[in-house]
């Protein structure tokens, strides 16, 4: 059975672009394929995380998915680390993967910033950890924003490699990244040429999925722009990023083409462009943001899926390890 695996950090902030890139792709998924969403608060301690924080986080994320639509009963919703598998499966990867792949990783020159020697190791080797999380699943297809490409090859390589290794060709499934589509790489609403993040210090960049209405409002009228109207084709986005975003984040919260937008829009100047986009974007969120609101007061309840979810990703991972250690040559 095709089988999915996705994850999302619990570093707080979580935006706009994770939703449209990331979770609300993962709710179509869970009814055509077997699912498993996880909420990766491994990776989140690469960099220093405060753990009451941690802990508010990692249920925030996990409300997120639920108000999104993620069906606890359809899909598995665990926070990674109470899967001990993921951390056995990575490091055994850590021995395969190698450091001429990992110097290679952009993320990890990102966010080391300028002095190398006093980022954590967790972080040089987070994509091995990464790659864990799907492997150990032998999870087939992975949605995920434009960001994660890099990563993806290289689980991709490390599975490949451990089959070679070891001499069984089909032991780890090459998995399929699934970055297609509108919301795939949200900018910035302040640069159209950087990606929305979590880490950007400014709150004007991006839409928080727990904004009131009237900030999202607020974000959107004060989106940098440029003084002209709407092209009515999309070439006429081109050298304008600023646009080209706008009325993709438009495309992707209505379900329509860019195209449609335009032919839409295409003229109007973006006094009629923005009240419109801020009005669709309070539509679409503001119910998800008042789910999110209430199951984050019920942290018991969340906790409890998280607990169930955990149970059942650890009776796929559980055979799955224990292969993979006799594979290696581990007596178990
Ligand atoms: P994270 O937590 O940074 O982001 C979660 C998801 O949101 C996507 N995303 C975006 N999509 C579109 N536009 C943006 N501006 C934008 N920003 C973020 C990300 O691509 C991601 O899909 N390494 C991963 C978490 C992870 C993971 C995994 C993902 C750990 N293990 C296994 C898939 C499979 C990360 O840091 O995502």
């Amino acid at each position: 059975t095709p089988r999915v695996l996705s994850g999302v950090q619990p570093t707080g902030n979580l935006h706009l672009g994770n939703y449209l890139g990331a979770i609300r792709k993962f709710v179509p998924l869970q009814d055509s394929h077997e699912a498993l969403y996880c909420i990766v608060d491994m990776h989140a301690i690469t960099v220093w995380q405060d753990p009451k924080e941690l802990r508010n986080q990692t249920v925030q994320i996990a409300a997120a998915y639920l108000a999104a639509g993620i069906d606890p009963a359809k899909a598995a919703i665990f926070n990674q680390s109470a899967v001990p598998e993921h951390a056995q499966l990575a490091w055994i990867l850590n021995c395969v993967a190698r450091m001429g792949w990992l110097n290679r990783m952009t993320q990890f020159k990102d966010k080391a910033g300028k002095d190398k020697e006093k980022a954590s190791v967790g972080l040089f080797t987070y994509p091995v950890l990464m790659a864990a999380d799907i492997l150990v699943y032998r999870a087939t297809h992975v949605p995920v924003g434009d960001d994660q490409k890099q990563h993806l090859e290289l689980a991709r390589d490390i599975a490949t490699k451990f089959n070679n290794d070891f001499g069984a060709e089909d032991f780890f499934p090459l998995p399929e990244p699934m970055i297609q589509g509108p919301g795939a790489r949200i900018m910035s609403l302040r640069d159209g040429t950087s990606k929305m993040s979590k880490s950007d210090p400014s709150d004007l960049s991006r839409i928080g999925m727990m904004d009131y209405a009237d900030t999202i409002s607020k974000k959107i009228k004060k989106a940098k722009t440029d003084p002209e109207p709407l092209p009515s084709e999309k070439d006429g986005l081109a050298d304008r990023p600023e646009a080209k975003n706008l009325v993709g984040i438009y495309a992707a919260l209505s379900g329509k083409s860019d195209e449609d937008v335009l032919a839409e829009f295409g003229g109007q100047g973006f006094g009629v462009f923005k009240p419109a986009l801020a009005e669709l974007a309070v539509e679409k969120l503001a119910p998800i943001a008042g789910e999110m609101r209430r199951l984050t007061a019920d942290a018991d309840y969340v906790e409890g899926i998280l607990r169930d979810g955990a149970a059942k990703a650890r009776a796929v991972a559980g055979p799955i390890i224990e292969e993979t250690k006799k594979a290696v040559g581990f007596l178990v």
